[in-house]
């Protein structure tokens, strides 16, 4: 059997509700598990809750609630958020499952065996809320130490520690020799400094349980539980061994047959979280014998108005109440095409605003529901016969979107569009790019319409064959934006191929022109993004 493109997120702390930042990072890996399986891969697309540790387990007692009562409740909203997002994954991990402490278990107890850990008694500052010891040199000129650690105290405590050392020369190398592992470059070359400059200390994967319960206990020493990035990270893994994915299952010692997914095709992750995937992960990998993943793919956070999103100040945008209004292709959309995978964004209502008015409103929306009631009125809703005039229009922006979902095609590039590109762009996925070309076919249908004024033509019996042509380039033309918006856009794509009266495709082959048959009758015509240029009441 074959391998499947597996893609995963960041799996989410279960401390509160989820924000924008958590439906931008999911709905980004969900336009890329969408892709592939246009492309016509088999995906399998994996998110999911990261439950444990001391970030959980303070919120649960600030709550007065059990930790498992509290998570349990959680999960449920945040299972529910996918489903508002339409996130087609294919599994959703708990790390509290059996069938994930299982295997962390295991690779503990194998690793333990195979001499990777020690026990040490080290004194240092300790973080509670980054859950992590913090060095002198992070201190401030004032002494203090970075806001984000929150509180700070002096700790002296034994510890099971990962030997780190003997793995520093090959991850240099790996990323040096491995340009498309980590996107965008930026972050590539932050964490080659960083290794390159630093000696890597060993990294503590314990915590006494006398302290901190609220973990998977050890399985070689019952007084502790595990550091819960340890934890974290091993879900890529224990959902595929859960799969039975021979791979894994072959480097646990478990034999088992099922689906292969690992090495994972690509990890989608914030920038706050790239060491902990670039560094400590790889290196968990390698001394569990397992191949490395190809690709992090590392986006940028949002701001809302230029500040920090934050729940103690209320800057925040609630992603649910803004789908409620908007819809859920609204915000699709302003997400990915607002934001590049890779720097920060910002949010503001009034950037939302413009972008619906103007690109899906009076863009998409104005040209499906015009082509279509022309059709409607004109020729009963009767497709003519096929005519090209726009189909260079519409096959350039396919191929762009191939090329940009990371599909690349250099000879089309070069012959056809005589665009060289660069290697390193051969592995680089650009949401926004594929949907900024999407939209230059959206612009020119639309300034088509103005050219060619159908409602002129209509009036001249002379021009009837012309009237003909342009109606079924402006038809055909919704046809291919249907299926080009369908992994960003699953309602609206739906929905313009229910108005065309034909069933649904998902594959971006048929995005080919000229597959709307002649004689087909259409369905019905509706707005597809309601005008809300009225004042709220
Ligand atoms: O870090 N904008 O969980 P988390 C964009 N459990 N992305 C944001 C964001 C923002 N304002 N705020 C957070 C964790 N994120 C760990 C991950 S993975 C094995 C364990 C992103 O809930 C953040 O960068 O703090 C991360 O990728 C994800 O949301 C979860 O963050
Ligand atoms: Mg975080």
């Amino acid at each position: 059997m074959s391998k499947r493109f597996y893609l995963t997120t960041a799996i989410d702390y279960v401390n509160g509700q989820p924000h924008l930042g958590h439906a931008y990072e999911k709905i980004v890996a969900d336009v890329i598990a969408r892709s592939r399986r246009a492309l016509g891969e088999e995906v399998f697309f994996l998110t999911g809750l990261d439950e444990h540790g001391q970030k959980v387990q303070q919120a649960a007692q600030a709550e007065q609630q059990d930790a498992q009562a509290y998570c349990d409740a959680l999960a449920a909203d945040w299972q529910r958020f996918a489903t508002t997002l339409k996130l087609t994954n294919d599994d959703f991990v708990r790390t509290t499952e059996p069938r994930h402490k299982e295997v962390v278990q295991a690779i503990l107890a194998k690793l333990h065996r195979e001499g990777h850990f020690y026990q040490d008694t080290r004194e240092g500052f300790y973080s509670a809320r980054e859950e992590t010891f913090v060095t002198e040199k992070e201190r401030l000129p004032d002494g203090s130490f970075p806001a984000h650690y929150g509180e700070v105290v002096k700790l002296s405590e034994t510890n099971w520690y990962f030997k780190l050392g003997a793995h520093q020369a090959w991850l240099i190398e790996h990323i040096e020799k491995n340009p498309a592992f980590i996107q965008p470059e930026s972050r590539r070359n932050e964490i080659l400094g960083f290794l390159k400059n630093h000696t890597l200390e060993d990294l503590c994967i314990s915590r006494p349980a006398a302290r901190l319960n609220w973990g998977i206990p050890i399985p070689f020493d019952p007084a502790y539980v595990t550091y819960v990035w340890f934890d974290a990270l091993v879900n890529y893994i224990s959902i595929p061994a859960a799969h039975g994915d021979p791979v894994v299952c072959r480097a646990l010692g478990i034999s088992a047959s099922g689906i292969q997914l690992w090495p994972a095709d690509i990890h989608v992750i914030g920038k706050d979280i790239v060491k902990f995937h670039a560094v400590y992960w790889p290196i968990m990998l390698k001394a569990m014998g397992l191949p490395l993943p190809h690709k992090l793919l590392v986006h940028g956070w949002w701001q809302k108005d230029g500040a920090k999103i934050s729940k103690s100040t209320g800057n925040l945008v609630d992603p649910v109440a803004i789908i409620n209004e908007w819809g859920l292709d609204a915000f699709r959309y302003y997400v990915v095409r607002e934001l590049e995978i890779g720097p920060d964004g910002n949010w503001t209502d009034a950037g939302f605003a413009a972008r619906y008015s103007a690109e899906l409103a009076n863009g998409l929306g104005n040209l499906v529901n015009r082509s279509l009631a022309m059709l409607k009125r004109y020729r009963h809703g009767v497709v003519p016969a096929r005519h090209d005039e726009l189909k260079t229009n519409a096959e350039d922006p396919t191929a762009i979107v191939r090329q940009f979902l990371g599909n690349l095609d250099p000879a089309y590039f070069s012959e056809r569009l005589g665009v060289v590109l660069k290697t390193t762009e051969s592995n680089s996925i650009s949401l926004q790019l594929a949907l900024v070309n999407i939209w230059h076919l959206v612009t020119r249908a639309n300034q088509y319409v103005d050219q060619t004024a159908p409602f002129k033509l209509a009036k001249d019996p002379a021009q009837s064959s012309r009237l003909d042509e342009v109606l079924y380039n402006l038809t055909e033309t919704c046809r291919v934006l249907a299926v080009l918006i369908g992994p960003f856009l699953p309602e609206t794509s739906a929905k313009i191929f229910a108005q065309l009266n034909l069933p649904l495709e998902t594959k971006l082959s048929a995005a080919a022109w000229g597959g709307l048959p002649a004689g087909h009758v259409i369905g019905e015509p509706a707005a597809l993004f309601p005008r809300k240029d009225q004042p709220k009441k």
